[in-house]
């Protein structure tokens, strides 16, 4: 059977949870991955956030709507001393992870199938070094760009667990969704941007391994932009 739906169950998740059916081997990935990885909200977090990873790590980061987990994965193969927590509603999605990491296991991975907003309001303040929006959902239609996760509420969730100097990154092939970002941060007052000169927003991340997200926009002609803010 094909479930697709779209649905807004939670505050700041519009997207679909489902799409095409899941064969038989990612369901079960997706099964004991799950088990074995995803944070439970219904304890409260370590006050030590590095404690949730089986790895020795000394910092930790966070990645929100990880798509295919395509950097995810790079950049925690990249980084094994810090801890991964990847956060994507979308089970398809999930399902590949889970596949991915059943192929090449890392034991700094943990994370969560549903909206970000939950989990960042469960972390401990000051306790993330990053945190990674990349390619969200560009709501292109004005009607929609309240939908958009940047806004001045969930700066102000950045604000509050991210740690003095620690990153947000925000990719974008939407022009309209980039200028929204640098506006809503400059209004926010709690980052800066580190742009190092005019064009080095278009330059990607160190060892930035793109995104199929990413490949169709840049085939379709859009050209992205990479943000990075510092938390002040
Ligand atoms: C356009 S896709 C980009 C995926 C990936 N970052 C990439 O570059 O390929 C945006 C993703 O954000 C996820 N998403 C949307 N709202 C979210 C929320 N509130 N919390 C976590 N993830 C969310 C969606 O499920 C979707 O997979």
């Amino acid at each position: 059977m094909t479930v697709e739906r779209r649905s807004r169950s939670t505050e700041a998740f519009f997207g679909r949870r489902r799409g095409k059916t899941i064969r038989a081997l990612p369901a079960a990935a997706l099964e004991t991955g799950l088990a074995r990885l995803k944070l439970d909200l219904g304890a409260p977090a370590p006050a030590r956030l590095e404690e949730l990873f089986s790895a020795e790590v000394s910092a930790v980061r966070l990645e929100i709507g990880f798509g295919g987990g395509e950097h995810l994965m790079s950049e925690a193969t990249r980084h094994p001393g810090t801890g991964f927590i990847g956060v994507e509603p979308f089970i398809n999605g999930m399902a590949k992870l889970m596949i991915a990491l059943g192929e090449r296991p890392l034991p700094n991975i943990r994370v969560y199938d549903d909206d970000a907003t939950r989990l960042l309001d469960w972390l401990p303040d000051t306790s993330l070094s990053g945190i990674d929006l990349l390619y969200p959902d560009p709501w292109p239609k004005k009607r929609h760009w309240k939908r958009r996760f940047v806004g001045q509420t969930n700066l102000s969730r950045f604000a509050r667990v991210l740690k003095p100097g620690g990153l947000f990154r925000f990719a974008s092939d939407i022009d309209s969704y980039v200028n929204w970002t640098l506006q809503h941060c400059r209004t926010h007052g709690a980052f800066d941007w580190q742009a190092a000169w005019s064009g080095d927003w278009h330059e990607p991340y160190d060892g930035w391994p793109s995104t199929r997200y990413e490949a169709k926009a840049i085939r379709e002609g859009r050209r992205p932009a990479y943000l990075t803010f510092g938390r002040r």
